[in-house]
């Protein structure tokens, strides 16, 4: 084996632990401790660093922690105020959307905004438009974990409300794509598990 192989295959090492050390942990994981606002600008820093077709660049994250995330309860009970509304069950209390907004110390909006031509026309598919951005979503969390941060991306429910979208400025064609929270963990780090890459793979050579 080179020495050019071998240097390759100890960087790459440094970087596969951190790939297999990247944990998804939700809200029941998460201290409540904030978290230095210094943190977040790195994993968003590296999110930046993410590829696009057509160098679209469509990520667009907002970010929610300590007192901004306020604002976050109030689009969380907002968006909670229209599905009881259309499931036909208007409510007064919407304090259990607004408590959700506070039980992570950090929030990050994942949102896509796609590049349009002259015509207003699509640039790139909102496909390759919305891979482009789970990739950027996989470096921050990458390095969030690298950090020591806790956190998961959560792409249900509230975390895709139209209502909330519209609130923080991603209506077609852009997209609310979920949420990354995050925060120091309050648990034991979790550990992974995959199927072997074998049943997934078929190698012609
Ligand atoms: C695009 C995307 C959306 C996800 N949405 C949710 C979600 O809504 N709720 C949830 O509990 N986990 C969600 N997850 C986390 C997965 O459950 C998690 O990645 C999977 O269980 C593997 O665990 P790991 O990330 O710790 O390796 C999401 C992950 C991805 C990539």
């Amino acid at each position: 084996m080179t020495e050019q192989i071998q240097n390759g295959l100890a960087a790459a090492d440094v970087l596969l632990e951190a790939i297999r050390n990247r944990r998804s942990m939700g809200l029941s994981r998460l201290r409540p401790d904030p978290v230095d606002p210094a943190l977040i600008e790195t994993m968003l820093d590296a999110a930046n660093w993410a590829p696009s077709n057509g160098d679209t660049e469509p990520w667009r994250f907002t970010v929610f922690m300590g007192e901004g995330r306020e604002k976050l309860a109030e689009l969380f009970a907002a968006a909670q105020k229209v599905e009881d509304a259309e499931k036909g069950s208007p409510s007064h209390d919407h304090s259990g959307a607004r408590k959700r907004a506070f039980a992570a110390p950090v929030w990050i909006s994942i949102g896509m905004t796609p590049a349009l031509d002259e015509s207003g026309a699509l640039q790139m598919t909102e496909e390759e438009e919305i891979m482009a951005v789970a990739c950027a979503v996989q470096n921050l969390h990458l390095t969030a974990s690298a950090l020591g941060l806790a956190g998961m991306w959560h792409s249900k429910g509230t975390s895709v409300s139209p209502a909330v979208a519209q609130g923080l400025g991603l209506s077609s064609p852009s997209r609310l794509l979920g949420f990354f929270m995050c925060g120091w963990p309050s648990t034991e780090w979790l550990t992974g598990e995959r199927r072997p890459i074998s049943e997934k793979v078929i190698w012609f050579d």
